[in-house]
């Protein structure tokens, strides 16, 4: 909402929400008596102690104290933007998602962010990118919660804090580039070597963006959509953005980080800001949804696997195009609550053990994050869609709730909220194949292969950006205090590719120690490397 429009005694008008705008030419207390000063203490005498009867000072101070709230165990770093997203018409085959519909515009909110940096750390951090956008769609809010990388660290949720564990500053200085830091992220992703994939994504030049605006997206696992006549199939979500995918060097981001250690929020709210509009194609790969939920060998479940483009082509289903600058960043950036869960008729999930594990977890953060269970009601969260739930009261509770208690059947309201009337659609749990075990603590075979997609990663990239991974692998390595974690970390490199492992060894002036198993035999990728590519469709 815009400035209260202030009455000629100079208090504010209009709705409730706009008395509350902080604006008129008097300030009040919060419970709207004038002030006379805000300057000054109430004091017994000029000299003497402060008073607790001071009722401003303490509700001043107070209100002050609690303005902070927890950043987030992850992702804690991050800028937004509004924007609207246009379909295409293309998917409209394959979902029954009307946000997909040609020329359906819904608008967006999206946050662009690093995922180990505390709040206050600095943009160039060689680091995964969060990708998360908020699609406001009128069937009720869609939340496309991804990483600029198509690959995930880990195949099993439940190792997401034993990572985070591992790469977070270590616990007695909270220095990140403390060498023990290091050495419990090359501990634990030289041990669990299912990591190596997303980490050499890291240590590619991938790592270290130019900008916001030059990174693709992805939804990582794959998700199953579904038409209107029930059919089904199962994508994955890309996004290409319009200026191409550019990296800085090593060099660049020291520099940077120094000298403007928020280059990354900066440029994205100057480009806005300017009428640059950041664009990105959102496109899916297809695959048949079969009972196996296999594509040529690879599991369609395991999110540390992609299934190369050359293979399965992206096809683009819409555009995105961020044009307005968040008014106020907590309001916006700092109380947008992305959420897996939040799906739409059309879309749904699959088995992946990350992505069911991720269910759980946003929704049970935010409760602590955002104190207590209705962070719906935040203005950044509410759906454009209407809303009839039947949650009640709870933390911070905005809403005033009417009629008898909200309870089904109940045959005193009168009302049925499961008719769906004007042909609109419910969200159906869409059937999918169970195992016949029920109760299982190991993945599938088909998980095993830790190494041949990291292979496939580092052949498809040109010299000099072989260049710069085996110097960022160096670098990192250096840092490590035990000289057991560098060896075990050189014989994953040399199960990835030999050449990998000699030129970090020979950097790091250690033999090459025997790969951890025979290098896999792959094709290169040229897709995968798409550093300055032009956007699909230029
Ligand atoms: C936050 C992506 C896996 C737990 C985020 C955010 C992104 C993201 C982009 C930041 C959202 C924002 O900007 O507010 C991903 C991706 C994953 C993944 C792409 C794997 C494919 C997981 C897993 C867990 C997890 C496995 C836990 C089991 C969290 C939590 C937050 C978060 C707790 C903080 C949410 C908040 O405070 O609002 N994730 N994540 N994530 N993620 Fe993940």
């Amino acid at each position: 909402s815009g400035p209260a429009t202030v009455s000629p005694t100079g208090q504010a008008t209009g709705t409730p929400q706009e008395k509350m705008a902080q604006a008129g030419s008097f300030l009040t207390t919060a419970h709207g008596a004038r002030l006379k000063d805000s300057d000054h203490s109430l004091r017994a005498g000029e000299r003497g102690p402060t008073l607790l009867q001071d009722h401003h000072f303490r509700e001043k101070i107070s209100h002050f104290d609690h303005e902070r709230i927890p950043e987030r165990v992850v992702h804690a770093r991050g800028a937004g933007a509004h924007g609207v997203f246009r379909g295409y018409g293309t998917a409209a085959r394959i979902s029954q998602a009307g946000l997909f519909a040609k020329d359906q515009e819904t608008e967006v909110f999206v946050r662009f962010s690093t995922v180990l940096g505390s709040r206050g750390s600095a943009d160039l951090a060689r680091d995964t990118r969060g990708f998360a956008t908020k699609f406001y769609t009128d069937e009720g809010t869609w939340d496309l919660v991804g990483n600029n990388m198509p690959v995930f660290f880990i195949q099993d949720a439940i190792k997401f804090p034993d990572i985070i564990h591992a790469g977070k500053p270590h616990p007695d200085r909270e220095i990140p580039q403390a060498q023990s830091a290091h050495d419990t992220f090359w501990d634990f992703v030289s041990l669990h070597t299912e990591a190596q994939h997303h980490t050499i994504w890291n240590m590619s030049d991938r790592g270290i963006p130019r900008s916001f605006r030059m990174m693709e997206g992805f939804g990582i696992h794959t998700f199953r959509l579904i038409a209107a006549d029930g059919s089904t199939v199962l994508v994955k979500f890309h996004w290409k953005p319009r200026l191409g995918v550019h990296s800085v060097i090593w060099e660049e981001a020291l520099a940077t980080n120094g000298a403007d250690p928020d280059f990354h929020r900066r440029d994205l709210a100057d480009a806005i800001e300017a009428g640059a509009h950041p664009e990105w194609e959102l496109g899916v790969q297809v695959f048949e949804d079969t009972e196996d939920q296999m594509f040529a060998g690879i599991d369609l479940l395991d999110p540390t696997k992609i299934v190369p483009e050359e293979l399965v082509p992206v096809e683009p289903i819409g555009r995105m195009t961020l044009n307005r600058n968040p008014s106020n960043f907590f309001a916006e950036t700092e109380q947008v609550a992305f959420n897996p869960n939040n799906l739409i008729p059309g879309i749904d999930v699959t088995n992946d053990p990350l992505l069911q594990g991720r269910l759980f977890s946003y929704l049970d953060t935010q409760i602590t994050r955002l104190g207590g269970p209705n962070w719906n009601q935040l203005p950044i969260n509410r759906p454009h869609a209407e809303v009839n739930d039947m949650l009640r009261d709870g933390m911070h509770q905005t809403a005033v709730h009417s009629g008898v208690a909200p309870y089904r059947p109940n045959s005193l309201d009168g009302g049925n909220p499961f008719e769906t009337p004007d042909g609109s659609r419910p969200f159906i749990d869409h059937p999918a194949p169970v195992p016949a075990s029920v109760k299982e603590r190991a993945l599938a075979a088909t998980f095993d292969d830790h190494f041949s997609q990291a292979r496939l990663f580092y052949r498809s990239l040109t010299e000099v950006e072989r260049e710069h991974t085996a110097q960022a692998y160096t670098f990192e390595l250096g840092k490590c205090f035990e000289q057991n974690i560098r060896e075990r970390q050189l014989r994953n490199l040399g199960a990835i590719d030999p050449a990998l492992a000699q030129a970090v060894a020979d950097g790091l002036g250690l033999p090459v120690p025997e790969p951890a198993e025979a290098p896999a035999d792959v094709e290169p990728s040229p897709a995968l490397s798409q550093l300055g590519r032009t956007w699909p469709l230029d």
